[in-house]
């Protein structure tokens, strides 16, 4: 490869992507959310009015650039979606190769669910972000504009914590290839850590490493 490989794994709104992005820039490596592949891929089964449970790897296979840059990826019915679509092996092994190929020129950061453990499982540095899933539903809430002052913040918080639980015990818990935390990852518990210091702490782990 021409360049290092870092896998950051975790479960759903962990700060994975924030963290990647910034990681990337800083070591000057392409950047790759490969969440929005699946997200891409339940976007057009729900679009063409398919349940995301049945199989979907045509979808998958003719994945465009353009689908995966759409603006309406971001919603909790198409990251349901993705999580259903994801779990299908089919779909999975669509998507690899655009995964590899993405770090061959000049390595890469990746950030996803499988990048240590089956995408990448030589990657130089494993990294796995995570926080509990309080912490976790407050990010995702404040991070799509919602109000922690409004009358149902209360029930609205507990509803995402609940959706992130139910995604993450589906992602964890699957056949193919599940999230779990690689034999040789770091694993970053980012409850007390602002963005700031996770890039800091990262940056340290990825310095003594590469
Ligand atoms: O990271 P994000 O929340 O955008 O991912 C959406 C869904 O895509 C995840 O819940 C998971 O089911 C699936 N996914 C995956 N493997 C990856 C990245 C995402 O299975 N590498």
């Amino acid at each position: 490869r021409g360049g290092p490989v870092i896998a950051v794994d975790g479960p759903a709104a962990a700060g994975k992507g924030t963290l990647a992005k910034r990681l990337a820039a800083e070591l000057n490596l392409p950047y790759l959310d490969t969440g929005l592949l699946y997200r891409a891929v339940g976007r057009l089964v729900l679009d063409a009015g398919q349940d995301p449970a049945a199989p979907a790897e045509a979808f998958a296979r003719k994945l465009t650039a353009d689908d995966t840059q759409r603006k309406d990826l971001r919603t909790q019915e198409v990251a349901r979606a993705a999580s259903l679509v994801a779990a299908q092996p089919a779909v999975r092994s669509a998507l690899v190769e655009t995964q590899r190929r993405f770090a061959q020129a000049r390595g890469g950061v990746l950030d996803g669910r499988d990048i240590g453990t089956a995408i990448f499982p030589d990657a130089d540095v494993k990294l796995f972000i995570t926080a509990s899933p309080a912490t976790r539903a407050l990010r995702r809430f404040l991070q799509l504009g919602e109000d922690p002052a409004a009358d149902d913040a209360k029930a609205r918080l507990a509803n995402m914590a609940d959706a992130l639980k139910a995604r993450d015990a589906a992602d964890a818990g699957r056949e193919a290839a599940p999230m779990q935390v690689a034999d040789d990852a770091v694993v970053i518990e980012t409850d007390t850590l602002s963005a700031d210091a996770v890039l800091a702490e990262v940056l340290r782990v990825v310095r003594e490493r590469l």
